[in-house]
């Protein structure tokens, strides 16, 4: 039996990657790695430094020269891991609607994901790990042992991220965030560099009428018959 050891699990937003990743880390206890996180901490860092966002140049320089950790969970607020930002916690900071709207636009950019590539490459070398974004299983981790490519329609995940968002205690309207994530799907698929899609050797998931635990028992069973073959 040739167990996977790298997977790679790819999708749009609010595809339900990270619940799923982080759910299939832990039980194969494997690191759990977000790559979105490194995009979304680029772009704070964008918004805090006062840059204009439309300025690839210093947008570029400031990606690589940011100091991104994650780590382990240390606060019992829901998080799933803390995220550090030169050094301060910034793990909800980096969900904040700002963020949202300007990091399909950072993340287009070729030489802020060349920079977040490479970190995220050396950290797919160490094996035993499930990491989860847009371009893992085409650019990031192209020989990872399992691929997995989590797809829903825009409604049903516009659904899941309102009602993530109510329970957060966030007010937001159900058309507001509709209408971000499909101009966030339309910046993440027609981008120019490592746009969304599912790699040739994926398999597509459609998760629409699904619930989490009924995706779980989807994923695991591709990965037993991954390591069956
Ligand atoms: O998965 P997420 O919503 O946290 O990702 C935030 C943004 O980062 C998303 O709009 C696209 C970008 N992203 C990317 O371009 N490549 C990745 N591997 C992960 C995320």
């Amino acid at each position: 039996m040739n167990i996977p050891k790298s997977i790679a699990i790819d999708g749009p937003a609010s595809s339900g990657k990270s619940t799923i990743g982080l759910r299939l880390a832990e039980r194969l206890g494997y690191l759990f790695f977000d790559t979105g996180i490194m995009y979304r901490a680029v772009t704070l860092a964008v918004i805090r430094a006062g840059i204009n966002v439309e300025d690839e140049n210093r947008v570029t320089q400031l990606a690589r020269h940011v100091q991104i950790d994650v780590r382990p969970p240390t606060v019992a607020d829901g998080r799933k891991e803390d995220v550090l930002l030169d050094g301060e916690d910034v793990t909800w900071a980096i969900r904040e609607p700002e963020v949202e709207k300007w990091v399909s636009k950072v993340s287009a950019y070729a030489g802020v994901r060349k920079a977040m590539t490479e970190l995220q490459r050396q950290i797919g070398k160490r094996g035993r790990v499930v990491m989860v974004g847009r371009d893992i299983g085409t650019v990031v981790m192209p020989d990872a042992d399992l691929k997995i490519y989590l797809d829903a329609s825009l409604e049903e995940r516009a659904r899941r991220r309102y009602l993530e968002l109510v329970q957060r205690g966030e007010v937001v309207k159900f058309e507001d965030v509709l209408a971000g994530l499909k101009q966030r799907d339309q910046i993440d698929t027609s981008r120019e560099v490592a746009p969304l899609k599912a790699a040739e050797d994926a398999v597509v998931l459609n998760t629409d009428g699904m619930n989490i635990e009924e995706v779980m028992k989807k994923v695991f069973e591709l990965f037993e018959d991954c390591g069956n073959e």
